[in-house]
């Protein structure tokens, strides 16, 4: 095989079998073929898509490429979620507690953030001796013990995701649906979760921008995982602003708490306990989504939900006094405060740019190299919907940093005032089984 003739074949439209694929992909991940050739394949495939098959196939490579997490010794169905990343997103801190309070054991692999969106292994950072690198062995008892664990990602799982992830970011190719869905579900499928409820994002701050392109996205990702007989659940949610209102890393923590506790927004609450319902369902522990709700909110609203998350903070190392007392969580030195500029309503705010806002605050990072700085953040105070008029605070920027006039600027141009109200925004769009 040549992969210049597998390349030609991609770009004039026809099928690659699963044995080309597969040639492709460990070629690459070996060292035996050049960037070049790879960047000129993501392009055909950006431009010309892959069937279902295909996709399988191309999952399935990527899982084969590298170390697959071996979760036998947990007894139960194992779930995990995953989100195609947000802004505010801090579900997964919201819905481990809530769903290992049922029994059901949650084994989650979390990954850190890059760019203008978070990653939970950094929020949790932000606690005081939390630790994210368990070894498998300790992973696997606490799942077992309490029903719940997170770290990060460990040993060499898909190596073939990982380089191709990182020639899609500098080639044009990350928002092809096809790519998206075998890098999401070949590392779900590789870190041996038997059912997995995927949340995929749509709006400014999110890969997909369309509702459309969104649920194609989940669709191909659900038959994916039923293909490969994982239960799959996917939830399209609303990213035309950041969720909730704290983005960051210890203020999203205390967001998550505010949600355990019953006091969260309505957005960051909503999605949370749609997706932990769905993952208590796929569990095993409620027969219908509906119950699995009820459920949740009567958790929430008995304290025990709160008590799960101390134990959760408690068995991985961290400070978990910090849940009573938030003033033991990182606070930035200074607080700047964004002001509106004309009188309405907002009508959008673009969460992409309120990610990068708070990169530039030091809450993220430009490259994989750089520290973050788990103090700063900001706070929406404004949220689509809100009237204001001028003078009103919009968002508060938390940092330690003298200067962030750019900062600033992003954050101020990321807000759109219109004089009508705009219409009401929903959190969930569809929900793809
Ligand atoms: N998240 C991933 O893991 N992979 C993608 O391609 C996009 C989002």
């Amino acid at each position: 095989m040549r992969v210049v003739d597998l390349i030609n074949k991609k770009k004039n439209g026809s099928e690659l079998t699963s044995e080309e694929i597969d040639f492709v992909v460990q070629g690459y991940t070996k060292g035996e073929i050049p960037d070049y050739q790879i960047s000129a394949f993501l392009m055909a495939v950006y431009f010309q898509g892959m069937s279902k098959e295909e996709t399988a196939n191309l999952t399935m490579s990527f899982v084969n490429s590298g170390d697959k997490a071996d979760l036998s010794p947990i007894q139960g169905i194992k779930v995990d979620k995953h989100s195609t990343g947000g802004v505010g997103d801090k579900i997964s801190l919201i819905v481990i507690p809530l769903v290992a309070s049922f029994g059901v054991p949650v084994a989650k692999m979390s990954g850190r953030g890059l760019g203008h969106t978070g990653g939970t292994i950094d929020k949790l950072e932000s606690i005081a001796g939390f630790r994210i690198e368990l070894s498998p062995q300790e992973f696997i008892n606490n799942v077992n013990t309490y029903k719940m664990a997170i770290t990060g990602q460990s040993g060499n799982l898909t190596p073939a995701d990982k380089k191709i992830y990182a020639l899609r970011d500098v080639t044009a190719t990350v928002d092809s649906i096809p790519l998206i869905a075998s890098s999401v579900m070949s590392k779900k499928i590789a870190s041996g979760a038997d059912a997995i409820v995927l949340d995929v994002k749509v709006g400014s701050g999110a890969f997909m921008k369309s509702i459309e392109e969104a649920k194609e996205l989940a669709r191909t990702m659900v038959d994916i995982g039923k293909s490969l007989n994982r239960k799959t659940v996917a939830i399209v949610t609303d990213m035309n602003q950041p969720l909730g209102h704290e983005v960051g890393n210890a203020n999203e923590i205390i967001e998550a708490i505010d949600v355990l506790r019953g006091q969260g927004s309505e957005d960051e609450t909503a999605v949370a306990l749609t997706i932990a319902s769905y993952m208590a369902v796929l569990g095993g522990a409620f027969a219908s989504y509906d119950e699995a709700y009820k459920a949740m909110e009567e958790l929430i609203s008995s304290g025990k939900a709160i008590e799960k998350l101390k134990q959760l903070i408690d068995i991985q190392g961290g400070n978990s006094a910090i849940v009573d007392n938030i003033d033991l969580l990182p606070k930035a030195q200074y607080h700047l405060e964004v002001k509106a500029a004309a009188n309405g309503y907002v009508s959008t705010i673009d969460a992409e740019e309120i990610g990068i806002s708070a990169m530039l605050l030091g809450a993220g990072r430009k490259t994989k190299e750089d520290k973050i700085d788990y103090a700063a953040g900001i706070t929406m105070v404004k949220k689509v919907g809100d009237q204001v008029i001028i003078g009103d605070t919009l968002c508060i920027l938390h940092t330690n940093l003298s200067e962030c006039k750019e900062a600033e600027v992003v954050a101020f141009n990321a807000f759109a005032i219109s004089e009508s109200k705009p219409a009401p925004v929903s959190y969930i769009y569809d929900i793809i089984q």
